[in-house]
């Protein structure tokens, strides 16, 4: 297939080569912000194949990844930085408590249905810095046939009831299919007189 027909492909909306990297394009989006925030700690829950959370590993200090697959750990990048936890996030969370970590950077990944979306999420909060990130995907996708169970879910949802209430965070969802938001925890805008 030419450069052009791949091209129109993408642009009315047809499966392409390019169409299938337009997808992914929140890996180098969330590689570009780490190497702009530069987190100390990084968290990822839902892996698959580790292929984001390895392009993160020279950008963080510290980084931890999750997946209820213990096959996903076998795609991780030797490192003394980053650790495997093949668990469910639900249980990750669990553990940490009451251990003195604090995120810099969250990736919420794993179980896209809008309850296991609102579970991490307020699982995790605490665990947040203040003014630390938190990212959650597949949260606009492109149409109905991707709010199946295998493929976006309802987690868009969750973002409609995260929305509706920011006290303690400010929120934005980049309408890019499948759709990123991206949320600061925060109750000042300036971090420094937090
Ligand atoms: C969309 S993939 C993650 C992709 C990865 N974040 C990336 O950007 O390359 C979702 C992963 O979440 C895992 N997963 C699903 N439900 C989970 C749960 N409750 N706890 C932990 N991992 C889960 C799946 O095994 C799968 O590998």
């Amino acid at each position: 297939m030419t450069f052009f027909k791949k091209v129109s492909g993408l642009l009315k909306g047809k499966t392409s080569d390019l169409y299938d990297w337009h997808d992914n394009w929140h890996e180098k989006f969330i590689v570009h912000l780490a190497k702009i925030v530069r987190p100390a700690v990084y968290v990822e829950l839902g892996l698959y194949r580790c292929s984001l959370f390895n392009a993160m590993i020279p950008h963080a200090g510290m980084l931890y990844g999750v997946d209820i697959n213990p096959d996903a750990g076998k795609f991780m990048k030797k490192s003394s930085k980053s650790t495997f936890y093949p668990m469910k996030t639900i249980e990750f969370a669990e553990k940490v408590r009451g251990k003195s970590i604090l995120i810099d950077m969250l990736f919420i990944d794993a179980d896209h249905s809008k309850k296991s979306v609102l579970e991490d999420f307020h699982a995790f909060f605490p665990f947040v810095t203040p003014h630390g990130l938190i990212l959650i995907h597949d949260t606009h996708p492109r149409n109905q046939e991707f709010l199946k169970s295998d493929c976006c879910h309802d987690g868009y949802q969750a973002i409609e009831e995260l929305a509706s209430r920011t006290s303690d965070y400010e929120l934005v969802t980049i309408p890019v299919h499948p759709g990123l938001t991206l949320i600061r925890k925060r109750t000042t805008q300036l971090s420094w007189q937090e």
